[in-house]
């Protein structure tokens, strides 16, 4: 079982990362693999909303997004993280994520997911709202925690020092990891996801 972590911030090594290295920390003790992929230093265009991935499957810019969404299809877990900026997810995470949930989000179907936002002082909760929204129109079972997935620091020292933010981030991993196995086990025992229909409809007549 493979958990691929997104780490949305400009920063390699910044507060985003600390938050994943807790996480990491956890789930190697659980046994479950992992992997960090940094957005830092990657130059990610918006969607462009030609709606070619609809018939191909594939995003045509070809850049990260599309090896993400190759390496989605042998993902069980996702954790798509990011610093705060003004109340808000980094563009580069939502950029990243609305091409990736456009084109490849069945990949990512019926699979684990949680967010993790962290901050200097305000603006995870929004932030974790807006994240959250991509995982709950894909039929992705939400992972949550003893608090909503958030650290406060503005680096990753600092968020050491956030005492309860790290006690989300490891109860956050502990329970992603038991929702893994638990997975793992229906589907041993053909316990698989629902076939659903989505009847599309739009306010236009
Ligand atoms: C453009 C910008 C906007 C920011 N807006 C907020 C904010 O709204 N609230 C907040 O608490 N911190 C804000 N911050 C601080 C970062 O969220 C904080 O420093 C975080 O630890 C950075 O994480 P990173 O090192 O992984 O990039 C902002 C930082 C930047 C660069």
């Amino acid at each position: 079982m493979k958990v691929l972590m997104i780490n949305g911030s400009s920063h390699l090594n910044g507060t985003t990362n600390g938050a994943l290295e807790i996480i990491a920390n956890i789930l190697k003790q659980e046994g479950i693999d992992y992997e960090i992929i940094s957005l830092a230093s990657q130059n990610i265009p918006d969607c462009l909303g030609c709606g070619k991935c609809t018939t191909t499957g594939q995003c045509i810019m070809g850049d990260i997004v599309n090896e993400i969404g190759m390496k989605a299809l042998s993902a069980d877990g996702f954790i798509f993280a990011s610093p705060v900026y003004y109340a808000h997810p980094s563009a580069r995470l939502l950029a990243v994520m609305d091409r990736l949930f456009y084109a490849y989000g069945n990949n990512l179907k019926h699979k684990v997911a949680a967010s993790v936002l962290v901050a200097r002082r305000a603006g995870c909760e929004s932030s974790f709202d807006v994240i959250n929204k991509h995982f709950t129109i894909n039929e992705m079972v939400v992972v949550s925690s003893t608090y909503w997935n958030q650290g406060f620091g503005m680096n990753k020292e600092q968020l050491k020092q956030d005492i309860e933010g790290v006690n989300t981030l490891e109860n956050l991993a502990k329970n992603m990891a038991w929702l893994l196995k638990t997975i793992e086990c229906g589907k041993k025992n053909n316990i698989l996801p629902p076939k659903n229909t989505k009847k599309g409809f739009n306010f236009i007549h």
